[in-house]
């Protein structure tokens, strides 16, 4: 496994994480999340992405679980605040109750005193957003995070809480966004304001939820015990990105990985890899065997001509319009 820095900060991440949405406290049961985490870590994984709103709640207790025992040095855990995680009406967002109230059942439910990486899980038009980046800073000055990120902003507002976290002495380091070989959204602007201001992307979803690793065939249904099939909501989540011209499209990669040496999901992970603002790839799996395959993409680097096939085998499905990067207009 390598490691890169965490945007401009002297933190090291693996540049392979691995993340628990949809899966932990949901798709998978306990005993396989544990297994998944305990594979990750002897493969070299160090770096653990996890939100309060996945599964209820549930997914960061499994993590908290499955983490335990280890070296808490030997860890960088993020977690994210802003999807509702109760119902009260206080319960959501980014104004300063729900940050500083999100971060303590946070760390309760993962059984440590803090955690490497805070995160806005999206922008709240509802806050102002001196609160909220008053309110991280004042997490960070208690112990309970060392860094700030946030996850799908727009390059302004990330710029804009940028200058605000440097007013503040705390170091926003990270952006969290979709990013895959289809999905490249992120190129037009986010990747060149947050590469000025010394932001790293943790980038998600980079094996397109498992579309890239080829499985789901144009026209067929989709394999069993797949994403595509768990109808408690991972089924709900891939559905948009199971299109025919997608899925066809992707099975013209499978000779250029064979080529390369790669599996498709290693070719799909260490595309991602390529660009030096990412600093880490969160790969999800629901079995170990699968992160044993993906690890293998760490170091990997893909030539100048194999990089101009992939674009022309895609060019006619990839989604890059930047307007795409959105939070909700009104807080869930
Ligand atoms: N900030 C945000 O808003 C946001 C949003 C989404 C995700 N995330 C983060 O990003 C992480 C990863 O997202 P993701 O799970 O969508 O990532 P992904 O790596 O694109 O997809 C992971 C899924 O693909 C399948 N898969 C993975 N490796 C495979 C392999 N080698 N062979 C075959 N199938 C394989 C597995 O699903 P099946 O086995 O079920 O098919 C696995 O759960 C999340 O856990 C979370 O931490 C963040």
């Amino acid at each position: 496994m390598e490691f890169r820095h965490l945007g401009r900060s002297g933190l090291l991440v693996s540049e392979i994480s691995y993340g628990n949405w949809i899966t932990h406290g949901s798709q998978v049961e306990a005993d396989q999340a544990i297994a998944c985490v305990h594979a990750a870590l002897d493969l070299g994984i160090t770096t653990f992405d996890t939100a309060d709103v996945y599964a209820g709640t549930r997914a960061e207790a499994v993590l908290g679980d499955a983490l335990k025992g280890q070296r808490r040095e030997g860890l960088e855990i993020f977690t994210k605040v802003y999807w509702p995680t109760g119902p009260g009406r206080n319960d959501r967002g980014l104004s300063r109750k729900h940050i500083l109230e999100s971060i303590n059942g946070s760390l309760r439910r993962l059984q440590t005193d803090y955690v490497d990486l805070y995160q806005a899980h999206r922008f709240d038009y509802s806050t102002p957003l001196e609160e909220t980046m008053q309110a991280f800073a004042d997490v960070v000055r208690s112990g309970k995070a060392l860094y700030i990120g946030v996850s799908e902003w727009k390059a302004e507002e990330i710029r804009a809480a940028h200058a605000l976290a440097r007013e503040l002495h705390v170091q926003l380091v990270s952006n969290q966004p979709q990013y895959s070989a289809l999905y490249r959204v992120i190129e037009a602007e986010v990747i060149p304001a947050s590469e000025e201001l010394g932001v790293g992307q943790i980038v998600w979803s980079p094996l397109g939820q498992g579309v890239l690793t080829g499985k789901y065939l144009p026209g067929q249904p989709p394999p069993a015990g797949s994403r595509a099939t768990d109808e408690k909501s991972g089924a709900n989540f891939i559905s948009r990105l199971l299109k025919d011209d997608v899925l066809a499209a992707v099975q013209e990669l499978k000779p250029l990985a064979e080529q390369a040496g790669l599996t498709m999901a290693q070719l799909g992970v260490a595309w991602v890899l390529q660009n030096p603002n990412v600093s880490s790839a969160i790969v999800g799996a629901t079995r170990p065997e699968q992160l044993q395959d993906n690890v293998k993409a760490s170091g990997v680097k893909l030539d100048a001509e194999l990089l101009k096939r992939i674009d022309e085998v895609l060019a006619p499905v990839v989604v890059s319009d930047p307007a795409l990067t959105t939070s909700p207009a009104q807080r869930p």
